[in-house]
């Protein structure tokens, strides 16, 4: 990383902060662009949301710009809608901020070195100016960014006091930008597990998904645990963290899935937790659950852990993808595809025959061919209509007529199903 082989020029920030920056200086409030935006763009990367910090109190941001959207008024964030239709986070500066939980105390602050001596690390805690291009930077978090070194603005322990959170942003920041961690800074964070559990399980997740949207997040989960966070926070990951292969086969195979699949990383973390399926989709679904994932995401992670191991090999019938297909369900054939992928890559598999293998999957899922009991030629209606009565019976007969369908899509016609109706009552009477 070499901040100087690229300085951050005005151009670097959209016009839009340049015009957020203008319009409150003119009314007499100094802003700088700070956090996130000013670090990756230090580090040579593609920056994401732009924040601005200011003297201007929210109630004259309010007055100042036409469109506004209290954000977080109580934390002093105002967003403010700028002429490229987005919405820009404008927040005064601050100090003293406590956080219990997700809850925080506020105190605003005129000076700007007030703001940044309140942040987590120095890296983050370097202010710049949209219109002159001018650097504040108090706490050598430009150097710090140079020389791939992560180090807390002031004291750790005080840092992650005041948000336990900043522990697991550490480790992120460290893996992201392949930094070093100081030594105080690691000596508290090795301190820090058994004291993570005031953080909301929101947030947890919030940083574990932030770690797996990263393009390696091998980096950050090595120091998750190398510092004991991933056995306090990931207790069922343990063991897969135990066994050296098994650890460093898991981490290349979440390297090799897509950081837009961040569900598909997680459960690839599983992938050598037991040696049963079942219980790796079981421990999958706790930890997901634990973290108030969404059903559809706890369900996509179980289900592929669940199924993708037995999804059958190069040499394998139509019918035995189609049974597979059946099981696993269409929605989630993309993403099973996508998941075999990453652990193909990470074990080196013939990408050619993979993807080959893959296509004649996509193929099978996208045929008109049955995979579900709905999707029979005939219905619980027509077993009505045919004198037999409601009851569990419909679902063993129609799951057998389908068991017969996915080895012969062209048995799925009205008649031919009615007649084997018929067939398998009079062989069970
Ligand atoms: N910050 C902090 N302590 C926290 C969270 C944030 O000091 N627990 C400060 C940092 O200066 C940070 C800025 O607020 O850069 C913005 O925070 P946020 O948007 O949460 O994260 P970013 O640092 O922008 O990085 P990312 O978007 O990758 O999380």
């Amino acid at each position: 990383v070499k901040p100087e082989a690229e300085p951050l020029r005005p151009d670097h920030a959209p016009e839009a902060v340049r015009w957020i920056t203008r319009t409150l200086e003119s009314a007499g409030h100094e802003t700088w662009a700070v956090g996130g935006a000013v670090r990756d763009r230090l580090a040579g990367l593609p920056a994401g949301d732009w924040d601005l910090t200011t003297a201007a109190r929210p109630g004259e941001m309010r007055r100042i710009f036409r469109r506004t959207v209290p954000i977080g008024i109580e934390h002093g964030t105002v967003g403010v809608l700028a002429p490229d239709g987005r919405l820009y986070e404008v927040t005064t500066f601050r100090r003293d901020v406590e956080t219990f939980g997700r809850k925080a105390r506020v105190v605003f602050a005129d000076r700007l070195e007030d703001d940044l001596a309140r942040r987590d690390f120095t890296i983050n805690a370097i202010a710049w100016h949209p219109l002159r291009g001018e650097l504040k930077d108090p706490h050598g978090g430009v150097e710090d960014m140079a020389r791939g070194r992560l180090r807390t603005v002031g004291d750790p322990d005080d840092r992650f006091a005041e948000d336990r959170l900043r522990v697991l942003r550490a480790l992120r920041f460290a893996g992201r930008f392949g930094l070093e961690i100081d030594a105080e800074t690691w000596a508290a964070i090795r301190r820090a597990p058994g004291t993570l559990a005031p953080v909301s399980a929101e947030r947890v997740r919030e940083e574990l998904f932030k770690v797996m949207a990263d393009p390696s997040p091998a980096r950050s989960l090595k120091l998750y645990a190398a510092s004991g966070v991933l056995a306090d926070l990931y207790p069922e990951l343990e063991a897969v963290r135990a066994s050296r292969n098994a650890w460093e086969q898991t981490l290349d195979t979440v390297d090799a899935i897509s950081p837009r699949r961040p569900v598909l990383r997680i459960a690839a973390l599983f992938l050598c937790a037991t040696p049963e399926a079942a219980t790796r989709a079981a421990a999958a679904r706790d930890l997901l659950r634990r973290l108030r994932c969404s059903n559809a995401e706890v369900d996509l992670a179980t289900h592929l852990l669940a199924l993708v191991g037995e999804l059958p090999g190069g040499d394998a019938s139509d019918a035995e993808i189609r049974r597979w297909l059946s099981r696993l369900g269409r929605d989630h054939v993309s993403d099973a595809l996508r998941f075999r992928a990453g652990i193909a890559r990470a074990q080196v598999e013939n990408p050619t025959s993979v993807a080959a293998f893959a296509r004649r999957v996509r193929r099978l899922a996208a045929s008109d061919a049955p995979l579900t009991v709905g999707e029979l030629a005939i219905g619980g209606e027509d077993l009505r209509a045919m004198g037999i009565r409601p009851g569990p019976e419909y679902g063993r007969i129609l799951r057998d007529l389908l068991d017969e369908v996915l080895e012969d899509p062209s048995l799925n016609r009205e008649e031919v199903l009615r007649e084997r109706v018929m067939e398998m009552l009079g062989g069970r009477r």
